[in-house]
């Protein structure tokens, strides 16, 4: 699908058809893309949880203040954010030379060692950089979905038994959706969004 048509229909569906599923192989096909995703020194800070299980979704849907999408989707994909993904230089950058990958180890270590916001920044926006190429990937496969940030993290830590360097960062809901029309999007103005040159600039209009 062109990159403008997936962007006029992506929306976030919230009625899907709940006999629907979603197989190994589209998943497959969906993360190959995902993965693609730029991320800080290519450190790739995502993690995936896919339930796909009805009791599962159950529980999640109990965490997510009862939201009805999350148990009558398909999937729910639990997008993650690795804290500590600054200390996988050795194995994202294996086969540089040595001093490349020294360099790079010196570089992360200093931005993030001893700096857990900074760690968690990263977390966050590497891992939500990720959960928009997934939606994008489902509208091209003919899947829509629903960003969620409506949940208790912890509780759905605990169900999914995500451990503790990981932070969930957004609950994607997957599925086949079941409502004819949706109603209109609605956005601020360019001109209030978007400054020319600097905040003070124009708005462009
Ligand atoms: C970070 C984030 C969290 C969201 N959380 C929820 C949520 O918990 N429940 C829900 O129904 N929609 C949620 N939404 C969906 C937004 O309401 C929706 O993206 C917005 O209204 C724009 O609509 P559109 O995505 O169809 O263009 C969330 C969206 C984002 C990006």
């Amino acid at each position: 699908m062109e990159f403008s048509a997936l962007v006029e229909q992506r929306r976030s569906v919230k009625n899907y058809d709940s006999s629907a599923t979603i197989s190994d192989d589209q998943l497959k096909s969906l993360f190959a893309a995902v993965v693609k995703s730029p991320s800080s020194f290519n450190l790739q800070h995502w993690g995936f949880v896919v339930s796909r299980d009805q009791t599962l979704k159950e529980s999640l849907q109990g965490a997510a203040w009862g939201q009805p999408q999350v148990a009558a989707c398909s999937a729910v994909v639990v997008v993650c954010g690795k804290l500590d993904a600054y200390q996988d230089v050795a194995q994202i950058f294996a086969g540089a030379p040595d001093e490349v990958i020294q360099k790079v180890d010196g570089v992360c270590q200093q931005i993030y060692g001893n700096n857990e916001q900074a760690q968690r920044d990263e977390a966050i926006r590497g891992s939500t950089l990720a959960a928009m190429s997934l939606m994008y990937a489902a509208k091209d496969q003919g899947l829509d979905s629903g960003p969620m940030i409506g949940f208790d993290p912890n509780a759905v830590a605990e169900i999914l038994d995500i451990p503790s360097n990981y932070i969930p960062t957004m609950m994607i809901v997957l599925g086949t959706g079941a409502d004819e029309e949706l109603p209109p999007q609605s956005r601020k103005p360019l001109d209030e969004v978007v400054k020319l040159e600097k905040f003070s600039g124009n708005g462009l209009s």
